[in-house]
């Protein structure tokens, strides 16, 4: 899959104008989350595909009772994105829920089911986290590890993760199962406050189905050009 660039912005506006800058012809696959999604409401799905042809990640972390998630990933069904995302943590029954709701969604749409992946545990938590404030006295990996088993037997198509769990994801897991990777950072980059950082031609090595890279493509003096290089490296070193 082609590198997913993190549409972090507050705007409407600034989302749209970026993703114009980029070549019509060259296929673009691009992530809105939280931010963009509560500011610009589903009308920003439509407004990115009338700029241009789009593969859309909706990253909006579903997590309630299955019947209310089911409901919800109905309504994301029928924007006709590719990917969205449930918490892993919500349950089997949930993940289940949530995969009808989309099916259901799309259905009714007339698009393309758009494909679930599962948060397992969020890369911003650690141990002492799991341990202290959770209470799972489970080695950090091996809960990933099992969440993402879980959420495989309950139909998500894929996880979210970090693309140094790729390995021990992969060990439980089915060869299609995606596994898609931000915390990605090339080289030469900032790290800003991404603690874990692997880079593209690392997570292509690992094993990453898709790497989800924002401020080193949208904060970079010429975007297009920072995207053609992690594009090339990714490329390159896919097995
Ligand atoms: O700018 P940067 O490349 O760090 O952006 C990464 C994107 O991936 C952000 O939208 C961030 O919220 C998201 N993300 C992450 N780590 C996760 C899940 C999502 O960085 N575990």
């Amino acid at each position: 899959m082609l590198p997913i660039i993190a549409l972090d912005f507050p705007t409407p506006e600034e989302a749209t104008r970026f993703i114009a800058r980029f070549d019509p012809k060259e296929p673009l696959f691009v992530k809105v989350g939280m931010e963009l999604f509560y500011a610009a409401g589903p009308q920003i799905i439509r407004d990115l595909q009338a700029v241009r042809p789009v593969n859309i990640f909706l990253d909006l972390k579903l997590h309630d009772i299955p019947h209310t998630v089911e409901r919800a990933a109905y309504q994301l069904g029928r924007l006709g994105v590719q990917l969205t995302t449930v918490h892993a943590a919500g349950g089997s029954r949930m993940i289940t829920a949530a995969k009808a709701g989309l099916l259901a969604g799309a259905k009714d749409a007339g698009c393309p089911p758009a494909r679930l992946l599962a948060i397992t545990h969020l890369t911003s938590s650690d141990q002492a986290m799991l341990s202290n404030e959770l209470s799972i006295n489970v080695p950090l990996t091996q809960a990933v590890q099992h969440l993402a088993a879980v959420a495989q037997a309950a139909g998500a198509d894929g996880v979210v993760a970090s693309a140094q769990e790729v390995p021990l994801i992969r060990a439980v897991t089915a060869p299609d199962f995606l596994i898609v990777t931000p915390g990605i950072r090339p080289a030469n980059a900032a790290v800003g406050d991404q603690v874990r950082v692997v880079t593209p031609a690392g997570a292509a090595k690992l094993g990453s189905s898709a790497i989800v890279v924002g401020r080193p493509i949208t904060q970079a003096p010429d975007p297009v050009a920072a995207y053609a290089a992690i594009n090339t490296e990714w490329r390159t070193h896919l097995a």
